[in-house]
């Protein structure tokens, strides 16, 4: 069930959302509201903890049987974009408590604001935090599952604010894609599924190609193939163009690791948290969202998206711990650790694009080690780049959507450390540094294109409830790149 969304002209409601300010200073609607209740409101916070801060609301009732909410605003300077965004995900907790599971916001000017870009913004960031996933339970009656199913915003201005919506709305379809395959079970998402859902992406007009093991073979892609060759379920390489920008721009391309499941392979994990390993593929599922919310906005710019879907088991067939490959690029690469599996995977998917495509940037999205996670937890992604224009914006892009990116250094010293004995390269370097020795084995196979790698291992399962997000698969990536398009690509 998803939120609906909808805007109209005010009218008199039972249930009412104001806002106020931190340091509980009331704007002018909330002023009147409270001269109108006889200072009930201003009484009514002195008794609790309410401080108007983001995040922070409260439930009143009126005299009448009206329902008031109170919504902390924050700080008068931050009202930016995403400070909206903010407050419209507060706003969806506070009318969880609504009970017919609707709620009206009216939104009234504040100085300095346009009424329908705060509808909009509050709405985005409403519907984005909304996002539940609820297929499997059988069992559950409606009122255990999320309750709140419309917002009504109320400005002077609804059209515009349709208008300003719209294509935000189309950007959370992406976030929504992108969360549901994250989450969907290894028995469901397998490299076959996942290809026949991008299929489904061309009735959006994205041009859609499947590459199977044959033709991967034939290609020579032999460090994905390696990876999959223990698994029964096949390997697969599936590129995406949306061609949206003028006929001879080059494009923008996008690369995602697809691990439908990470066992580790013959370097087999341990059983704790190895569930989570349905999740590898979430590289690969943000290129997807993004894809489909480009051709939802029809975004004037040309874009590649290419996804090695593969799933690492062991088995028989599985590769070996000392096996040597050779990439589609034709250097060799020794492997050492069958759990490294995500860098073999790229190398070849990244490979191919600059090779067929001549794309003007390369961002790699991948959930690639366990040590970015030691090092930076699951508030930032890290960004290895090789182009320091690319690096500034893509964090740029992320301050802009609190989607956070810290930039981890690329030296060729760390370059050495993955040299092998008896081939071009091996697939682990060391123990320290291990996301950046990874990063620079990515870099072998990007042939001098700008490009950034994003390693989103700490930020693609979220264990609490975020700002923008429930518990669970976040979609970090889409939102980011997104805005990078806008800001930076788009005509
Ligand atoms: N998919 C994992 C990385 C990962 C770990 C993602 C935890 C999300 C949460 C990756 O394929 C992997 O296994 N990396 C190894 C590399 C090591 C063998 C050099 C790691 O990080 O332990
Ligand atoms: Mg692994
Ligand atoms: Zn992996």
């Amino acid at each position: 069930m998803t939120l609906k969304i909808a805007f109209s002209k005010p009218s008199p409601q039972k249930t009412i959302c104001l806002g106020v300010y931190e340091g509980n200073k009331f704007p002018l609607p909330t002023q009147t509201w409270d001269k109108a209740l006889k200072g009930y409101l201003k009484n009514s916070i002195e008794t609790s903890k309410f401080k108007g801060k983001l995040n922070q609301s409260l439930s009143l009732f009126t005299p009448e049987g009206g329902r008031i909410f109170l919504i902390g605003l924050g700080k008068k300077e931050d009202q930016k974009e995403q400070h909206w965004q903010k407050i419209g995900s507060s706003l969806l907790t506070a009318l969880d408590a609504s009970p017919n599971g609707e709620g009206t916001v009216e939104i009234h000017s504040l100085e300095g604001s346009n009424d329908a870009e705060v509808a909009a913004n509050l709405a985005f960031g409403a519907l984005l935090k909304s996002w539940r996933f609820e297929k499997y339970f059988t069992k559950k009656k409606p009122e255990e599952l999320f309750s709140i199913k419309k917002i009504t915003f109320l400005t002077p201005s609804p059209e515009t604010a349709e208008k300003v919506f719209k294509p935000l709305s189309k950007v959370v379809e992406g976030v929504f894609l992108t969360r549901s395959l994250i989450t969907e079970p290894a028995n469901v998402i397998t490299p076959a599924s996942l290809a026949k859902i991008t299929e489904g992406l061309e009735k959006d007009g994205i041009k859609v190609e499947v590459l199977g093991d044959k033709e991967l073979k034939k290609l020579g892609m032999n460090a994905i193939l390696g990876v999959g060759q223990g698994s029964d379920k096949g390997t697969k390489v599936v590129i995406m163009q949306w061609n949206g920008g003028s006929k001879n721009e080059p494009p923008v391309a996008f690369i995602g690791k697809g691990v439908t499941f990470d066992s580790g392979g013959i370097s087999i994990k341990p059983a704790n948290n190895m569930e989570e390993m349905k999740y590898d593929m979430a590289g690969a599922a943000v290129v997807i969202g993004l894809l489909k919310s480009l051709a939802l906005r029809k975004a004037k710019v040309n874009v590649v998206g290419a996804i090695g879907l593969v799933e690492n088991m062991p088995s028989g067939s599985a590769q070996r711990p000392g096996d040597v490959v050779t990439s589609l690029s034709g250097q060799t690469i020794e492997v050492i650790n069958t759990d490294a599996e995500g860098r073999l995977v790229l190398a070849d998917v990244l490979w191919y694009t600059q090779d067929r495509f001549k794309p003007k940037l390369m961002v790699d999205l991948a959930t690639l080690t366990g040590a970015i996670i030691i090092a930076l937890g699951a508030e930032r992604a890290g960004l290895f780049a090789t182009d320091g224009k690319l690096s500034k914006e893509l964090s740029e892009a992320g301050e802009k959507v609190g989607e956070l990116l810290w930039s981890l250094p690329m030296d060729d010293a760390y370059d050495k450390d993955i040299n092998s004995e008896i081939a071009d390269m091996k697939n682990v370097g060391a123990r320290g540094a291990s996301s950046i020795t990874a990063a620079k084995f990515l870099q072998r196979f990007t042939n001098n294109v700008p490009w950034a790698h994003l390693d989103i291992a700490g930020v693609t399962w979220a264990q609490k409830d975020l700002t923008f997000c429930a518990k669970g698969a976040t979609a970090f990536g889409v939102r980011l790149l997104t805005q990078f398009l806008m800001k930076n690509h788009e005509k």
